[in-house]
């Protein structure tokens, strides 16, 4: 049997829309206040795509910033993995709609759906068709338009979400590096605690499920709360277990955004220093799939990852899922 190769990050991308929502705007038609969002949360301000912008719109600029930051051109890609629970539309996949709008003619596409842990389910999957040598080069991307199922009227959720996209390319890299470990994990007996009920075969579309606003995003907020951030450090933990590290080999965390409290709750809990973890919630909110995607992507440009630092990726979400990868870091291919 041939030996498994080592997987590693080559390349990142993102792509955030133009248009800036502040927490001041919310106050013209919810009742709400920028302090109470900034207090609960430490949400400043989210990104909104435009009317005409769909989720495939943004994650084929964060590909093509990927594939530019890793020197590889749109053919070089085998697979395309994109993970979102806003897809274009039900089919075809927003995957397939990006291998097209990024001339990737020699990819296999698909879309994956494990809400905000969607990314790290994405590179746990794409991790394992590079060490098996299935597939060379993978552009994963954690992507959404939260803003198109957000309910407005619904002052516990809108204020939380907002719209973006981030890209990893996944290639073979030198043993010493890459990918050291993921973990994913489930337990679908949450589901209900955050969902978009109709628009599927369970409810499908219908005058009564408009007129019930069933195709808005529907959550149990202090339940996800609860769950939250005992996920993050069970899989945190759980991922460095699997590679024989532990909390305290940790050179830098990059947590799902999804409430400031949380990542605080985690960050406590795995006994790293606040300066170890990489934050942007205040600026772009919780973007599910894209939330550690994009954060990957401006921790790497920004210089905070440095070479043989232990990066550990770590998510949570609607499923209810879970995710973490650890990563031995080497700016290859930037
Ligand atoms: N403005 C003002 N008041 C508000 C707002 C708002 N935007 N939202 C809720 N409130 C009110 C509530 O109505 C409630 O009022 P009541 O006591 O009169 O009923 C009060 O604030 C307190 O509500 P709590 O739920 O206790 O508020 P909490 O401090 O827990 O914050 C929050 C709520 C921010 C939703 C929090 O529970 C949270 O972050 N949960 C996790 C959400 C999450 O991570 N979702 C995950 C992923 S999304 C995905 O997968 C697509």
């Amino acid at each position: 049997m041939n030996r498994l190769k080592r997987a590693g990050i080559i390349g990142t991308g993102s792509c955030l829309p133009a248009r800036v929502m502040t927490n001041q705007e919310f106050e013209s038609f919810i009742d709400t206040s920028d302090e109470w969002i900034r207090s609960h949360t430490g949400i400043c301000e989210r990104r909104i795509a435009d009317s005409d912008i769909a989720t495939s719109d943004l994650s084929a600029e964060a590909a093509v910033r990927a594939l530019d930051n890793a020197g590889l051109k749109p053919e070089d890609i085998d697979l395309i993995i994109v993970s979102t629970v806003t897809p274009d539309m039900m089919f075809p996949s927003t995957a397939c709609l990006v291998q097209d709008k990024i001339g990737a003619v020699n990819a296999a596409a698909f879309d994956l759906g494990a809400a905000c842990t969607g990314f790290l389910y994405g590179l746990t999957v794409a991790q394992n068709f590079v060490a098996a040598g299935y597939y060379k080069n993978i552009l994963v991307i954690g992507a959404e338009t939260l803003s198109k199922i957000a309910d407005y009227s619904d002052r516990n959720t809108c204020v939380l979400f907002g719209d973006g996209a981030g890209a990893a390319v996944v290639s073979e890299v030198p043993e010493e590096y890459g990918i050291l470990s993921t973990c994913i994990g489930a337990d679908g007996s949450g589901g209900d605690l955050l969902k978009l009920p109709a628009g599927g075969s369970r409810i499908p579309a219908s005058a009564e499920s408009l007129r019930d606003r069933l195709h808005y995003i529907k959550m149990d907020g202090s339940k996800v709360y609860r769950f939250a951030a005992k996920a993050m450090e069970m899989a945190a933990e759980t991922a460095l277990k699997k590679c024989g590290l532990n909390k305290s080999d940790i050179n830098y965390l990059i947590p799902h955004q999804a409430n400031i409290r949380i990542i605080d709750s985690a960050v406590k809990r795995l006994k790293i220093s606040e300066d170890k973890v990489y934050i942007n919630i205040d600026k772009y909110g919780n973007m599910s799939a894209a939330s550690v995607a994009v954060a990957l992507d401006e921790a790497s440009r920004k210089g905070l990852l440095k070479d043989d630092d232990i990066i550990v990726l770590v998510a949570f979400g609607g499923g209810l899922t879970w995710g973490s990868a650890v990563i031995k870091w080497k700016a290859i291919g930037r």
